[in-house]
């Protein structure tokens, strides 16, 4: 083990990555796709997505990071037979940035939302007047600004103090928090009085429904959910100590990921339709139509506060992860202190952050193929650069990687071994890279 810096604990290990994994992927996009794409039939095709195609590819990005301990692009370029796979890493760091951008904007949104229910400022109203709130406040200079610095300014002492003081002790607190908040609202949300419309919405399986998009929706929703395709597993796994076990705890990622994205639907169709309300997708949803929902439910000061401290701690805990990419990337390949490059990212996020926050405003006007600079940002990373980083690191590992790196770190031992390992290389040859490209071809078609 070299003397760079690692993760202390198991525990901090699994807490600080799946709180990488959980973020606005689950709690606002996973439900609505699930609910839209025929209920049951999406999880359970979600479930498969996950096991063929998400464990593998996050096993891929663990054997990269803890073989290299090094930053996403200082890994690739040790262990690659040509430097030219260093590429990878720049795509990731690239990406983990403009990622960044436009996610400390919504998390600064939730954590105005979570200000307006501390402070008993969100409820009574109705949902036009809900809408109208959200546009006036996300269309504004400063309010949304203010936020997303202040989002920015946390994350910064949190991964200025380092993987071990800032982000596992920060994961090992904020995660447990975040699992008791999103049991108890799951509960309320059960026994609300018509729970069971809301319930079946999500789990009956409706294969009329099933197409070919929902196989595909699927495994996009199950890279992003996953924090795949951006070299941040990559780095968290540089964090690794020998003695983690890869396969393990990509499986607990992945387990514990989809349960809550599963739970925050429970907690959001049962309320939702109780309350006669339609679901949304998105922004509509947790910020339009949920707190009209609050607002009629028994105690809603109390569940809207819950709701939103979630909504807050799961975006904070992703947009922890992106930083340390692009922070331990500049901070190991320029050579300067953690502390210079938390300050030298932060600011550029300041400023680009503030950009996509005032296309909602006053930048509204300047848009690429229709689409204003958070929503090109958006579907560049998400559609394009994500499924790409993905193809790539399982190509690296599966045709070129030597396999003796790979047996180490899988730490592949036996006959039984040996033929788990060529299963593991045979989908990271063919499957991953195979349904990640179509993935990426419909997303850049549509
Ligand atoms: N997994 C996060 C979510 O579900 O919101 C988003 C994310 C985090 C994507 C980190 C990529 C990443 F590297």
């Amino acid at each position: 083990m070299s003397r760079r810096a690692h993760f202390a604990t198991k525990f901090g290990v699994l807490m600080a990555t799946v709180g990488s994994a959980v973020g606005l992927g689950n709690i606002w996009r996973f439900p609505y796709q699930a609910g839209e794409n025929g209920g049951g039939a999406f999880l359970l095709t979600y479930a498969l997505a996950v096991l063929l195609i998400g464990i593998p590819a996050m096993v891929a990005e663990f054997i990269v990071g803890r073989e290299s301990h090094l930053n996403a692009v200082g890994a690739f370029k040790k262990i690659a037979p040509k430097k030219a796979w260093g590429g990878i890493g720049y795509l990731g760091v690239f990406t983990g940035f403009m990622i960044d951008c436009y996610y400390c904007v919504v998390t600064g949104w939730t954590l105005y939302y979570l200000f307006l229910a501390a402070s008993d400022n969100l409820l009574g109203l109705s949902v036009d007047q809900y809408s109208l709130m959200f546009s006036t406040y996300s269309s504004s200079v400063f309010p949304p600004i203010f936020a997303l610095v202040s989002v920015i300014l946390i994350t910064g002492v949190i991964v200025s103090l380092g993987v071990q003081k800032g982000i596992e002790t920060a994961s090992k607190i904020m995660m447990p928090l975040l699992f008791l908040l999103l049991l108890a609202l799951a509960v309320n949300s059960c026994l609300l009085e018509d729970s069971q419309t809301g319930l079946e919405f999500l789990f009956i399986p409706n294969w009329s429904e099933f197409t070919i998009d929902t196989i595909l929706s699927a495994i996009g929703q199950a890279f992003f959910s996953l924090s795949l395709g951006m070299a941040c597993l990559v780095t968290y796994s540089s964090y690794f100590t020998d003695d983690v076990n890869l396969i393990g705890t990509a499986s607990k990622i992945s387990v514990i990921d989809m349960g809550v994205a599963v739970l925050a639907g429970v907690i959001i169709f049962p309320a939702v339709f109780t309350f006669g309300m339609e679901p949304e997708q998105g922004p509509g949803l947790v910020f339009k139509v949920l707190p009209n929902v609050f607002s009629q439910m028994p105690l809603g000061y109390l569940w809207s506060l819950l709701f939103y401290a979630l909504l807050f701690l799961a975006a904070l805990t992703s947009f922890i992860s992106i930083t340390e990419v692009v922070v331990a990337y500049i901070s190991e390949a320029f050579k300067i202190s953690r502390v210079k490059s938390v300050i030298l990212t932060g600011l550029t996020f300041t400023l680009l952050g503030s950009v996509c926050s005032l296309s909602f405003g006053p930048l509204s006007g300047f848009t690429i193929a229709d689409k204003n600079i958070f929503d090109s940002l958006d579907y560049l990373a998400t559609n394009i650069l994500l499924p790409l980083g993905g193809i790539l690191t399982s190509i690296f590992v599966g045709w070129r990687l030597d396999r003796k790196v790979i047996e180490k770190q899988l730490n592949i031992k036996g006959k039984k071994g040996a033929a788990f390992l060529k299963v593991y290389i045979f989908f990271l040859r063919y499957i991953v890279p195979a349904s990640v490209t179509c993935v990426l071809v419909t997303g850049l078609l549509s």
